[in-house]
Parts: C-alpha cells; sequence; structure tokens
C-alpha cells in the first residue's frame, strides 16, 4: 500500500502461544462486498469480547486469535502488506493433493469449556452478520489424552517458552509487522475404517511414534521425519500446531482440523511439500493415504496492539486495490420525521 511503513505501535501478540484446551473452534469466512468496515469494528472490540466472556469464568482460558487472508488485506487497510502474505499454495502430489480454499477471515477460539467457544463464536458472527460469508466452521475438541482420531497423541514436539515465541513471531525481518504471525489451516478426513485395518506397528511406523506409550521411533520416512525440517546449517525450524479432533459419528465424519503458527509460512510449506510431494526417503507421507486434505488456507495474524488501534481503509478506489471497487453501500434510510429513527432513549 502506498504510505509511509509507520511503526505499530507496540507489538503485543494475539494469544498466539496459549495452551492447548479443551474445546476449540475455528471459523473461516470471506468478506462480502462493503463488509469491510463491520470486519474491522469486530476486529477492534475482539479482545474486549474475550474479556466480557472470559473474565467471569477464571481458569476458562477462553482466548481467540483472528487472522486476515491476502486478498482482503488492500479492503481493509492502507498499510504495507505482510511480507509473506499470499494465498495458500495448493499442492498436486502423484497421489494426493492439498486444495486452497478461500478464506479472508479466521477466528480460532479455545476455551477449556465448550460454552464459552460457544457464546464468542456465536457474537462474532452475530457482529459479522450480512458483512461477511462463512466457509467453514468446526468444532473441535480433546480426545482422551490428547489424541487424534487415529489414536496418536498429537502435539508432543510442539515448542514451548522461549523457543516457541522465537518459531511463531515475526520481529525485526518485517518490523511493521513485529509481534504478528503466520497461519496455515487445513481439514483432513479421515478413512477410519481403512486405518483401523492396519495393525498398530504399521501405524506406528506411519506416525513414527509409539501408539500406547507415544514414544518417538527412529523411522525415516514417518511422519515424524518428513516433519522435521532443518536449514542447511542444521538449525531444526519449528511450528506451532494446536490441531483438534472433530467429527460426526452419526454421519461417520472423522477428521484433524489442521492449525500451525509459524514466524513464515515458508517453513509449514516446506513441511507440506515434504508430505504431499516427497523427498528423496518417501514418495509421500502415508498418513495422507488415510487423511484427505479437504480445505487449505493461509492468513496472517496481526499483533494484538494493531487490531486495538488498525491503520485507516485505503481511500475508495485507491489504486492499491486488486479488487474491482465495491458497490457504494446503500443509503441508510432515514425516517422522514428526522430523527434517528432508534426510538426514545428516555427510560420512563
Ligand atoms: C507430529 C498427527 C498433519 C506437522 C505429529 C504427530 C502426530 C501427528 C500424531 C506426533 C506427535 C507430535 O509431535 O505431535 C497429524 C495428523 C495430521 C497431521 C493426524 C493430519 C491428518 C500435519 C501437517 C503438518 C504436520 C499438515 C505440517 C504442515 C507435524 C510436525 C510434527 C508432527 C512438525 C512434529 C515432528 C517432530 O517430532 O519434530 N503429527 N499431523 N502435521 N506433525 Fe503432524
Amino acid at each position: 500500500a502506498g504510505s509511509a511503513p509507520e511503526p505499530v505501535p507496540g507489538s503485543e501478540p494475539q494469544p498466539v502461544l496459549s495452551p492447548l484446551t479443551t474445546f476449540a473452534t475455528f471459523l473461516v469466512v470471506t468478506v462480502d462486498p462493503g463488509g469491510e468496515e463491520a470486519v474491522r469494528g469486530l476486529l477492534a472490540d475482539l479482545a474486549g469480547l474475550e474479556r466480557a466472556f472470559g473474565f467471569g469464568a477464571p481458569g476458562s482460558s477462553l482466548s481467540c486469535v483472528a487472522a486476515v487472508g491476502s486478498e482482503v488485506w488492500d479492503r481493509l487497510y492502507d498499510y504495507p502488506r505482510p511480507a509473506e502474505l499470499r494465498p495458500f499454495t495448493a499442492l498436486e502430489g502423484a497421489r494426493h493433493r492439498a486444495p486452497s480454499t478461500p478464506g479472508d477471515l479466521l477466528f480460532h477460539v479455545r476455551a477449556r469449556r465448550q460454552d464459552l467457544c460457544f457464546q464468542l463464536a456465536a457474537e462474532i458472527m452475530r457482529r459479522l452478520g450480512g458483512a461477511v460469508t462463512l466457509q467453514d466452521e468446526v468444532q473441535g475438541f480433546m480426545y482422551l489424552d490428547a489424541r487424534d482420531l487415529l489414536g496418536f497423541v498429537d502435539g508432543t514436539e510442539n515448542p514451548v517458552g522461549d523457543v516457541a515465541r522465537d518459531a511463531v513471531l515475526i520481529g525485526g525481518e518485517d518490523p511493521a509487522h513485529a509481534g504478528g504471525s503466520y497461519v496455515i489451516v487445513q481439514k483432513y478426513l479421515h478413512d477410519l475404517d481403512a486405518w483401523n485395518t492396519l495393525p498398530v506397528e504399521a501405524q506406528e511406523r506411519i506416525i513414527g511414534r509409539t501408539k500406547a506409550t507415544n514414544i518417538e521411533l527412529d523411522e525415516d520416512a514417518s511422519h515424524v521425519a518428513l516433519n522435521t525440517i532443518t536449514d542447511p546449517d542444521g538449525t531444526e525450524r519449528d511450528i506451532l500446531r494446536d490441531n483438534m479432533p472433530f467429527g460426526s459419528p452419526g454421519r461417520g465424519e472423522f477428521g484433524t482440523y489442521f492449525i500451525g503458527y509459524a514466524r513464515t509460512p515458508d517453513v509449514t510449506e516446506r513441511m507440506l511439500r515434504n508430505m504431499f510431494l516427497g523427498t528423496g526417503t518417501a514418495s509421500h507421507d502415508r498418513v495422507l493415504d488415510f487423511s484427505t486434505a479437504v480445505t487449505g488456507t493461509l492468513f496472517y495474524v496481526p499483533a494484538a496492539d494493531f487490531l486495538d488501534d488498525q491503520p485507516a481503509r485505503p481511500a475508495a478506489g485507491a489504486a492499491t486495490s486488486p479488487a474491482p471497487a465495491p458497490p457504494a453501500p446503500a443509503p441508510i434510510p432515514r425516517p422522514a420525521d428526522g430523527s434517528l429513527g432508534i426510538g426514545n432513549l428516555n427510560r420512563s
């Protein structure tokens, strides 16, 4: 965007690093033409809503991370684009594909209580009513001792503490977006009947950990091995995963909602290329023989301060806007008596 970069006021991150909870709701929406102002208003109020619903429920760890997609950025902000904000790259492997699907906003709502996730998600959607189109909604839950529906403990090797902050939060490499992050989501559906015909030892070789005891195995073509990414100098590159199982036994739906936060989406996409396109040691990740990716979207997670005090919107018809200018909103009808049409504010 055109104007001179101004430093972000502070760089307090959104609650990206908040702990894994027992429930999560994932909402992905696209912003309708003319919906930009409602979106900006909701994003500014999000931290307040989180406090409003979470304060009276101590220990519930209610949190919400909001993230913005590539196509909507220039409609919302006259501000330099995050350096690596781009659409998710679809992958066509020999056996499996990772589609790229629409999404302008992601809301990742987490809590130890399902009702609070529901309440916050409901309020977000109420506030965005008429401004957005729902693309996907998933209610995730912690299954047993943090297992995915394939039966394996998921999340063990996530970075923690300073290592996690360093892996996830943007720093000096993009000063206008310090404290921000990138997030990739993919919704996977499992063929559990096929998976469950495999002997446990075969499942363990595919994942790269033992099933009952969660001990890492020395397998060079496993899911774990394919997702162990190192730079040429040997430094291991981490992402922060907050995957959640979801499903509907009645409809035979069993899934994993993959969500990976990273300081650069490049690390996550390197993992995905290993999984879908293979490496020297593996033609593909065999988890994919039992798991189909049905969505795939990349978002930028602004710092909390950015949402509290968002930069201006682009001027109407600004040359920076890649999309055709949305139609002007219809004038608000006013009652003929010249009042604001909101009734009598006196309580008496
Ligand atoms: C590790 C499950 C998709 C990245 C693991 C582990 C399990 C698992 C059980 C071992 C325990 C752990 O450390 O968490 C799944 C399932 C998926 C899925 C069920 C979806 C069907 C993905 C995707 C990515 C990914 C799409 C990356 C883009 C990783 C990484 C590790 C891991 C980085 C840790 C590797 C290490 O030990 O250093 N996953 N995963 N996973 N997964 Fe996945």
